[in-house]
């Protein structure tokens, strides 16, 4: 099948995808603070009849479903090619909706809810029986958070109902922060797109189970860790694994153990022990010049503040942002990681961001992304 869209030109294969084989998506643009009551309506009634929308949120954009329909539910794992164990978070509009899909929610989760709010942060709770399993993995617990954007919110809100959605990316690839982005991986298997421009932050929400005492972080975002423990007087635990390293064999959070943010081309890690900058640059510079004599191309993926001493070398690089505002490093993480495959090189070296706050996050994706981690 060809369609001309707006100026490209792209084509599709013909797709199994549960009953729906092919389907024609609506690409509607909103303005993301003010969004249009119409074009919200209109999705709102495709999430009530059991379609599916992608949206933007302040992290990145999901793919959502009436939270409490089976059928429609099962379908996101269709079309993303997702692994049924693998459970979504509900995404809810107001403090009220949470008892519509929990239970018994702890002082503690209270205390973060009320400081981070709506905002970039998944709560595991006790789930109700009404919450579909298809939603939770078989699990008895619900992941739940209360988005930041405007349209999020106002979907939810017009909807009526909890929306559970995952990132909008084909399982694996890196998280969609465009409506581009979702186009490309899911443009014909979905309802539709609403195009709310770039997400705020780039990267998934923080997921705290705040089940276990202490709490234990599941996957960092961009509430940090120290925010956390700030937040509700206590220290928490943080696996290696969700800082990205080894991979869970206990399905904790059942995400972990699959690989995830990853492009195709090879991705190389170097990673340097608080204040090695000088080694770090050295290593990625020798791993450069090695691959250059076996007629590699590579890019590197580097600081703006570093930039200049790989060029120097004639080395091809990609600026992910500065090394000084980590905010602007996660912005740009996933457009980096989707471009350096259209690149054409053979391999990617990384460089690595100090861990505080939204570093973390940053850290664990690109250890996950990665095929090699080097420590220097
Ligand atoms: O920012 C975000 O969180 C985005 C936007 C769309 O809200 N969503 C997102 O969803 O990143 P997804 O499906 O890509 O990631 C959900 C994560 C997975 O790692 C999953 O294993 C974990 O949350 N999760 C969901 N329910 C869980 C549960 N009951 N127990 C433990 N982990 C859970
Ligand atoms: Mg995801």
């Amino acid at each position: 099948m060809v369609f001309v869209f707006a100026t490209t030109i792209i084509i599709i294969d013909k797709q199994e995808n549960g009953e729906n084989d092919f389907m024609l998506t609506r690409v509607a643009k909103v303005n993301p603070i003010q969004p249009e009551r119409t074009l919200i309506a209109e999705a709102a009634e495709v999430i009530v009849k059991g379609g599916l929308v992608a949206f933007p949120t302040e992290t990145v954009y999901g793919l959502g479903a009436n939270a409490f329909n089976d059928d429609a539910v099962r379908k996101i794992f269709a079309v993303k090619n997702r692994p049924p164990d693998n459970p979504l978070i509900v995404h809810i509009s107001d403090l009220e909706m949470i008892h519509r899909v929990a239970l018994d929610v702890p002082e503690k989760a209270w205390k973060l809810i009320e400081k981070a709010w709506p905002g970039p942060l998944t709560v595991i709770l006790k789930k109700r029986r009404e919450v579909p399993k298809a939603v939770t993995g078989g699990l008895d617990t619900v992941a739940v958070r209360l988005p930041g954007h405007p349209v999020a919110i106002e979907l939810i809100e017009t909807a009526g109902t909890p929306i559970a959605a995952p990132s909008a990316n084909l399982s694996g690839r890196p998280s969609p922060i465009t409506a581009e982005h979702v186009i490309k991986d899911l443009w014909g298997k979905i309802d539709m797109i609403i195009d709310g421009g770039e997400t705020f932050f780039g990267v998934e929400s923080t997921v705290v189970n705040v089940l276990h005492d202490p709490p234990v972080l599941l996957r960092p975002g961009p509430v940090g860790v120290e925010e956390i423990e700030a937040i509700i007087g206590e220290k928490i635990v943080v696996p290696e694994w969700a800082r990205g390293y080894a991979e869970q064999t206990v399905p904790e959070s059942p995400g972990m153990k699959y690989r995830h943010y990853s492009p195709v081309t090879p991705i190389i890690l170097v990673e340097a022990y608080p204040g090695n900058r000088e080694g770090m640059i050295r290593k990625i510079k020798e791993i450069a010049r090695e691959e250059k004599k076996k007629k590699r191309k590579i890019v590197v993926i580097t600081s703006s503040e570093n930039n200049r001493l790989y060029e120097e070398e004639g080395i091809r690089t990609v600026v992910i942002g500065s090394s000084k505002n980590l905010y602007e490093v996660a912005r740009n993480l996933y457009r980096v990681l989707r471009e350096i495959d259209e690149l054409e090189v053979d391999i990617a070296i990384s460089e690595s961001f100090d861990e505080k706050g939204i570093g973390l996050a940053i850290m664990n994706r690109l250890r996950k992304a990665s095929t090699l981690i080097l420590k220097v």
